[in-house]
Parts: C-alpha cells; structure tokens; sequence
C-alpha cells in the first residue's frame, strides 16, 4: 500500500521524533517513520512541531527521512487466529517474525497481525435481508478446540443484510455479507475489526459486579475475593510472589479468555509461561489451556513506546472477547514497568516531573486502564466481563510509591504481598492484614446462594481469629508465650493451624495448586470445629498441653493434601477424629 509522505524528521531522541514546521498530522495517528517505515504514534502536535512516539529502535534513524501519513490512529486487528497466539506491543505476532525474519525482531517489518491466508470454517447465523444492530452477531468460527469465535457488525455499523455467503470456509478478509445502510450506504463485512487501541468498545449497559471470577486460591476466593468485572492489584517487592500469583490465576481462574500482558519482565518468564500453559489441560474442558489464552510480551529488553502501549492493546482484545459474550481476565505484569516506560517517555519529552518523576497524568492512566474493566450486557444482548489483576513491583517494596499509591485509588482488591512471609517461603505471600476487598459484600448474595450460607460467616471468623493473633503477639513479643492463659495460647495455635492450613497453598502440589469453593468452606468448617471443641476443653480446665496430645492441629494442618478434592466426604472422616480425640481427653481427665 503507498502511504503519503507528510514530513520529514528533524530531530531524534530515543523513541521519540520530531518533525518540524506545520504538517497535516492528526493526533494520535499512526505514522510510518524513515525509510525503513518504523511504526510511530502522534503524541503530540503544534503549529511548528510534530512529536512522534516509536514503537521500535530508532538507532540508524536519520534527520531528513520521511514520514508517511496513514490517515487511521494506532489499531488492533480483530479476528479469529488471536487466541493461542503471542504478539508483542502492538500486535505483531513473534512467532510469525520469527519464522520470517529470524529470532530477533528487526525493524519495520510489516507482517499481518493476524493470518490472514488460513480458511476458516464459518457457520453464518444470519439470513439476507435481516435488520442488523450494530455489533450483531454474523458468523461463528471454531477458533481453536475450547472458543468459538463469534464474527460481529462492527459497533458503528447497522442496516439490512443485502447479500450474505453461505457456510463454508473463509480467509478472514473474504466479505461474508453486505450490509445496506439506513444512508443507503452499501458497506462489505468480512470477520476483521480495525479498532484504536486507546478507545474503549462500546456496550449496552454495565451492571454492578455481583459474580465472583473464582480463582481456586483459598486466600483469593474466600477472603479477597475478586467479582466477574473486577480490578485487583497484586504489589510485592522482588521476589514475592507476584508473577506466580498471575499464572496461578491465569491458570486456574474461571474466566473463559485469558490475555496475558508480560509488560517489561524478563523474556525467560513469558517462554516459560508459553511452556506451562502448552503443556496443561483446563480441568474443565480437557483442552490445553494456551487454546484460551493469549500472550503479549514486551520484555524489558524491546522498545518502551510498545510497553507503552502493550497494555492498551491487551485490552483492545479483551474487550473484543467480552463482545461475544465471554468472560475475561487480563493479567498485566507488571503495571510499574509500564508506568517506567511512561517517566521515560515523559522525559524525553521534557514535560514537567511530578511525585519520582512520574508524568502528573500517571493517575489518569492509570485510572482509563483500570476503568476498561467491567461486567457488562453488549451491543448484542449478551453478558461479557473483563477483569483486570495488575501486578505492581515497587522498588523496596515499599508501597508509599507513587504507582501503587494511585493503583490503589483505582481498584477494589488490593492484593499485598508481604516480604517476611515470602522469606518465610509462606505461599502465597498475600499478607492477610494489609490485603482488602471491596466486592466482599456485593458478592455475599452469591455465596450464599452458590455455595453455603455459613461461607462468609466462617471466613469472618478465621480472619478474625488472626486478628487477635496479631494483637496477642505484641504481647508474647514482649514478655514471651508462657504466662499467656490458656484460652489465648488457643487463639494462637488455632491461628497457626489458619496460617499454615489453610492460608498456605503449594502452587506445585497436584490437589493444592487449585481448591474448589467447596472443599474451601468444609476446610473452614473443620477448622472452626476444632476450635470450638478446644475451648469447650479450654473452659473446664483442660490445659493445652493436653490438647495438643494425638497431633490433632498437625492433622487438621495435613487435611490440604489429605483429602484429595474429589474425595469431600473424607471430611466426616475427620470430624469423626475431632470428636474422638474429644471424647478421649474427657475419658482420661474425668
Ligand atoms: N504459590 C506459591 N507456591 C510455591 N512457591 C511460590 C508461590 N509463589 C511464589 N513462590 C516462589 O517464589 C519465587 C518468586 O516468585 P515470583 O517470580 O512470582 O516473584 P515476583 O514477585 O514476580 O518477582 P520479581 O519481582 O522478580 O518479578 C518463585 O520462584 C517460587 O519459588
Ligand atoms: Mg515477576
């Protein structure tokens, strides 16, 4: 395609070019830079200066080479073939620059976002001279074995179908139908959408998130739990945990789509996640778990306009999803890699610095991020979500930092990690004392209905019991364990039992990487009747010493790897352990 030129570069400063004196550039187009037709943004624009974000390396670039005009801002292509794939930033797909251009992306290279010679089988679902709504559905493709990708009107196309193909098998850019237009306009559709990457996709209506998005972490579901729709912040130092979170998440959580965004973290990570996740099976389905999953990775060593914009692209396609009525979680790791690719393009811009340098829009960046997310009815009548969990990684761990100071404005969970339980190698490290959740009462209904009316009365009581954990150990801090009473040393070994137990869960263990909602509240169930037992003994005089007789705390500790998750009714077995360890205690100290 020839591209008009429409400047010439002036000056070069890392990513970002200038091109001086008036030109006809719009904002926010997207530009093709130099000969070599790098991809760029319009970032900025005067009656005497143009500035231009790069998406690649601009070393080599030289003042005087054109720019070329492309008339549209910076877009996604929208079809089948994005699921089980992998992109960078802006939406190239690696694995195709691979095969062609060899293992190092090199620049400029215009290869299609998305496959454009494959054919695939389409089932049209729409009938010549049917009336359209915008985003109506036309088409359906088995995109890969678990997601059927539906083929929909753009959202600012509507009218009746004048002609339409039959099923059969089609390249994404074959015309599936015309549509005539109230105008009178006759407009040819085939599965693509072009959509900017910084515009949010429309929808009907937006409902309040009442649905949890189910994780199988005991830490998440019952005690932070985040809602279909929702925002969470994972922030932890070095080394804490995050990244392991996110793929636990992204492997376990019951969303439909995952769109993993590897923004700025290290490239051995995302080979690894492509390795785990080729190689896992969605318990649900039986099918590999990358056939719901997309991977946009802008490692830290690629250009950081792409980081830039990495995040804004993942969205893009999560929202497209939520369209077909799908249920999707983005994990953006990590959101403070990208707010660094924001400080440093900031800084080339000699814009003035706010808090550490950061750009004073960093919050509202941060906010148009995280407001993308949501549970939502579509332009054609079905119900969609995009959740977004964003790992951030402040420097020290220290969370009075600007990002996670505004990440926190912005979302409702707030996962913190906790370096003294990662040193501990208590995983995972989410620190039961400073994390929170805001959606706990808007899911309560759910709980109660979906799984037990004792679920969010049981999680209240064990996180008050390490509550008055934490306040019994100033005191042991100070004068030690022993002279507490007996009641209390309770509190605090039924609070161990919660810590490890419970709160604990081992990633690499086959029944506890993923618990069910289910065996998650007879865990708690057991727990307390422990407790409740233990003080009925406490109360007549019983000392703990005796109490801990029989191991029964190590055992209640034991039941996570116990009881597999499809053996439930072994519960009764350990009830039934309560009540004689019970009973045997009353028989000797009668
Ligand atoms: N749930 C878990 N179960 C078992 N081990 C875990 C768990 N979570 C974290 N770990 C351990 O902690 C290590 C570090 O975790 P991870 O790489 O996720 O940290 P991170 O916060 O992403 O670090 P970085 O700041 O370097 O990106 C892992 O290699 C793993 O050994
Ligand atoms: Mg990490």
């Amino acid at each position: 395609m020839e591209y008009e030129v429409k400047g010439t570069i002036y000056g070069i400063n890392g990513p970002v070019v200038y091109v001086s004196g008036k030109t006809t550039f719009k904002m926010g187009e997207m530009v093709y830079v130099g000969e070599e037709k790098l991809i760029g943004e319009v970032i900025s624009l005067t009656s005497e200066k143009t500035t231009i974000q790069v998406y690649e390396e601009t070393s080599g670039l030289k003042p005087h080479a054109p720019v070329y005009s492309t008339g549209s801002a910076i877009f996604v292509t929208l079809a089948p073939g994005i699921l089980n794939n992998i992109f960078d930033g802006i939406e190239r797909p690696l694995d195709n620059i691979a095969k062609e251009k060899g293992i190092y992306i090199t620049r400029g290279v215009s290869v299609d976002a998305l496959d454009t010679k494959k054919k695939w089988d389409t089932h049209i679902t729409v009938k010549k001279g049917e009336y359209l709504n915008a985003g109506s559905i036309i088409a359906e493709v088995q995109e890969t074995n678990a997601i059927v990708h539906k083929c929909m009107l753009p959202p600012n196309v509507s009218g009746l179908v004048e002609s339409v193909v039959s099923d059969g098998s089609y390249t994404i850019n074959d015309t599936l139908l015309t549509i005539k237009t109230e105008q009178g306009v006759v407009i040819p559709v085939t599965m693509t959408q072009k959509w900017p990457i910084r515009t949010p996709r429309p929808v009907n209506k937006r409902f309040p998130a009442n649905k949890p998005l189910i994780t199988g972490q005991r830490i998440l579901d019952s005690f932070f739990p985040i809602a279909k729709g929702g925002t969470a912040a994972i922030p932890g130092g070095f080394g804490t945990g995050k990244t392991m979170n996110q793929h636990q998440i992204a492997k376990w959580a019951d969303a439909d789509i995952i769109i993993y965004i590897g923004c700025g973290e290290r490239g051995n990570e995302m080979t690894q996640v492509l390795e785990d996740f080729s190689k896992l099976i969605d318990p649900k389905s039986g099918n590999p778990l990358m056939d719901r999953t997309t991977l946009i990775a802008n490692t830290s060593n690629m250009p950081v306009a792409a980081r830039e914009a990495s995040i804004y692209t993942g969205i893009t396609l999560a929202e497209y999803y939520r369209d077909m009525g799908y249920h999707v979680a983005i994990m953006a790791d990590s959101t403070s890699r990208w707010a660094e690719a924001l400080r440093e393009l900031s800084g080339r811009l000699e814009e003035m610095p706010a808090e550490e340098g950061f750009p004073a829009y960093l919050a509202s960046r941060l906010a148009g991020f995280y407001e993308r997310a949501g549970y939502c009815k579509t332009l054609n009548e079905n119900e969609g979500s995009v959740s977004i969990i964003g790992a951030v990684s402040p420097q020290g761990g220290d969370f009075s930092e600007p990002v996670t100071q505004s990440t926190k404005r912005f979302v409702r969970c707030f996962w913190a990690l906790d370096k003294s339980l990662a040193y501990a190698r208590h995983f995972p490290a989410i620190h039961w004392l400073t994390s929170y959740s805001d959606y706990l009462l808007d899911l309560t209904p759910w709980y109660n209905e979906n799984c037990s009316t004792d679920f969010v009365s049981n999680r209240n009581r064990l996180l008050a019991i390490l509550n008055n954990e934490s306040s019994l150990m100033e005191i042991v801090k100070l004068i030690g364990s022993d002279v507490l009473p007996d009641d209390q040393k309770l509190t605090l070994e039924i609070a161990r039992v919660i810590r490890l137990g419970y709160l604990q869960q081992n990633a690499f263990h086959k029944d506890d990487t993923c618990v069910p909602l289910e065996k998650q509240n007879l865990m708690m169930r057991t727990i307390l009747y422990l407790e409740e037992k233990a003080k009925s003994l406490i109360a007549l005089g019983m000392p703990m010493r005796i109490l801990k007789e029989n191991d029964i705390f190590e055992k209640i500790i034991a039941i996570k790897y116990d009881i597999p998750n499809d053996k439930l009714e072994m519960f009764d077995d350990y009830t039934k352990l309560i009540d004689n360890w019970y009973n045997d205690i009353m028989n000797k100290n009668a």
